[in-house]
């Protein structure tokens, strides 16, 4: 039985990645930080928890890494771990420098006097490109990153070629271009929007601020995107690849798509607020995942518009479950503004459709 150790493993990625590998036979091991009330909610709504082995470990620290190593020896890594809010990065630079760059270094040094055989991949990200003057971004294009995150992921993705070609190390990156979900963290903007339109269609808000909506971005689905981090570790050689699907929307497509699916003109509810607006913006990405197509055989199969869909659809049966008073596994309630709706509800102080 092949064993795998996911870094990271109660993000988005980490929760699809863990529910892949499980299917595939794999034991699973997952590092987790600890904070003061562990949030497991992803791998609860996949149903995952309870069939994946838990360490604590912390990019910052070095013994932690080593440990989660130790105990869980595994055939392949995924460091998906990152502080990966690309606009909380311009407000926390050091810190994310620490997490997001250098915490890979330390690593693939522990790797590498633990057990050099070890697969390793490492998440990068089309981010790396920045405000880049290409229409189709691909392993060849050139990386000019334009946030303190970009640039950490920068540092990421060079030490790891450079492990690789120096000591030998089985190590990819995957330059993923965005990839969504209904597990996606409510600061991105997919999710900020498809909760909102789920909370406006129900009555418990009036209206949805966002930032820049001439942004574009080629959005996919997570859930598919992982199997494609896999494949990568299976091949013959370690390479980097671009994961994408192509095709690239603006964020006011995004609004407009979901709006339309409950009925609603988005015109009427949407404002922009300069504090969304990034000090540097990414103002366009599309990916060439030509070489994965090739290489790997991967093929994205969920459009734009079956993503917010399916987002979307979440959304608003996770708040009807709600106000039908069932209890599940749900972030809304760790983020401050949901949080004191849900207070309001419960109180009975709003009154819904
Ligand atoms: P995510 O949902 O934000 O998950 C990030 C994970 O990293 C969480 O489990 C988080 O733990 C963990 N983490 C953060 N700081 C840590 C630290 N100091 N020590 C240990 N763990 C730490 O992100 P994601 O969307 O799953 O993305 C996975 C990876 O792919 C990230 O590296 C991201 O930068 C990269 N990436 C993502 C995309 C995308 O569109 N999703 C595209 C390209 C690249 P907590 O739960 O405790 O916060
Ligand atoms: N978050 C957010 N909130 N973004 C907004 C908003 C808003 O209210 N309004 C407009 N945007 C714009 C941002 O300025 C950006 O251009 C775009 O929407 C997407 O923002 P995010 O969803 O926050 O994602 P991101 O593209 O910055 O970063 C994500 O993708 C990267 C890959 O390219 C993250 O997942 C990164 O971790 C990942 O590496």
């Amino acid at each position: 039985m092949k064993k795998a150790l996911i870094t990271g493993v109660t993000g988005q990625d980490g929760a699809y990645l863990t529910e892949l590998l499980l299917k595939k036979g794999y034991k699973v091991f997952g590092t987790f930080r600890r904070v003061s009330t562990p949030n497991f909610w992803r791998l609860q709504t996949l149903d995952v928890f309870n069939k994946i082995n838990l360490i604590p470990a912390d990019l910052l620290d070095m013994g932690s890494l080593l440990e989660a190593i130790k105990v869980s020896d595994p055939d392949e890594i995924y460091n998906l771990a990152a502080s990966s809010y690309v606009g909380t990065s311009f407000e926390e630079a050091v810190g994310n420098s620490e997490i997001t760059g250098l915490a890979v270094t330390k690593f693939l040094e522990a790797l590498r006097n633990q057990n050099p055989n070890i697969r390793f991949y490492q998440a990068s990200s089309s981010e790396m490109y920045g405000d880049n003057k290409f229409k189709v971004q691909n392993e060849t294009t050139p990386f000019l990153p334009s946030s303190p995150y970009a640039a950490a992921k920068l540092y990421a993705h060079s030490i790891t070629n450079i492990y690789k070609k120096s000591y030998d190390i089985f190590a990819c990156c995957g330059i993923l271009f965005n990839h969504e979900s209904p597990l996606r963290g409510m600061e991105f903007v997919s999710r900020k929007i498809t909760n909102a339109v789920a909370e406006i269609s129900l009555g418990l808000k009036k209206e949805l601020v966002l930032g820049n909506l001439k942004a574009e971005r080629d959005w996919g689905f997570a859930g598919e995107f992982m199997s494609a981090i896999h494949l990568m570790l299976q091949q013959d050689k370690p390479t980097d690849y671009v994961i994408s699907t192509g095709v690239s929307h603006s964020v006011s497509d995004f609004v407009k798509e979901a709006f339309d699916i409950v009925g609603l003109n988005w015109k009427k509810y949407v404002k922009t607020d300069p504090k969304f607006f990034r000090p540097l913006e990414v103002r366009h990405l599309r990916g060439d995942s030509k070489k994965a197509i090739k290489e790997l055989k991967w093929k994205p199969k969920v459009s734009f518009e079956k993503l917010v869909k399916m987002m979307v659809d979440e959304d608003v049966r996770r708040w009807k479950t709600f106000l039908d008073g069932k209890a599940f596994p749900w972030d809304a309630p760790l983020y401050p503004n949901e949080s004191r709706l849900i207070t309001r509800l419960s109180k009975g102080k709003i009154r819904k459709n």
